[in-house]
């Protein structure tokens, strides 16, 4: 019964529908909480805009099935949330291809920083520019297509180290 119940909702075209007919932009959505919260927002009805600088083959193949299950309703778009340029760019095909955006989800983030005496400056500022000016950039091009509507939400991601430090921070070089 339960077995069922899951598989269900596993293969029906929404969950819930608490999202029917909203267009979100989640970016880091190729893997961890951004994907989850990416699958999760397509289940609830959204219409998903799949964003990472990282173009994993597995999420094109993903979002070929969830457009089978609901026709245009995920796409992918290559974005470094940390170039401006790109971040409008996103917008103007958001803009071109659904007409609107809901909901933006600045999530894409990294742990990328070593113990303070081993640390570069250069990679200090990698770490600000993807953990928060891409936070403001995100703000600052979603509110100008959200104002079109006079609606939006935006979700940011944060970390408890952004509060307090972690002597134990190991480095982990992701890409
Ligand atoms: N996992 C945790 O325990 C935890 C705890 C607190 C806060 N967070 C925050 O949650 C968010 C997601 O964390 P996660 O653990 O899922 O991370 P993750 O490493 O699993 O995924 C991060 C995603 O962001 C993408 N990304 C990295 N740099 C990017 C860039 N310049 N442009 C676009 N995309 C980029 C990566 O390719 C990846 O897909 C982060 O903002 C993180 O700070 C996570």
């Amino acid at each position: 019964m339960l077995s069922q119940l899951v598989s269900s909702f596993s293969t029906a075209a929404t969950l819930f529908g608490r999202l029917d007919g909203k267009v979100c932009l989640v970016t880091g959505a190729a893997m961890g909480i951004g994907k989850a919260t990416a699958d999760t927002f397509h289940r609830e009805g959204a219409t998903v805009i799949y964003s990472d600088i990282l173009e994993k083959p597995e999420i094109t193949e993903q979002i070929e099935q969830l457009n089978q299950k609901r026709d245009n309703s995920a796409v992918f778009i290559k974005m470094d949330v940390t170039k401006e340029d790109q971040w409008k760019n996103t917008m103007e095909q958001i803009k071109e291809k659904f007409g609107k955006l809901d909901v933006t989800v600045n999530n894409a983030g990294i742990l990328d920083m070593d113990h303070v005496e081993k640390e570069t400056l250069k990679g200090f500022k990698r770490v600000e520019a993807v953990n928060i000016e891409s936070v403001f950039l995100g703000c600052k091009h979603s509110i100008k297509l959200m104002k079109e509507q006079k609606k939006g939400s935006i979700i940011n991601l944060s970390s408890i180290l952004g509060l307090v430090g972690d002597p134990g921070l190991k480095k982990t070089i992701l890409f």
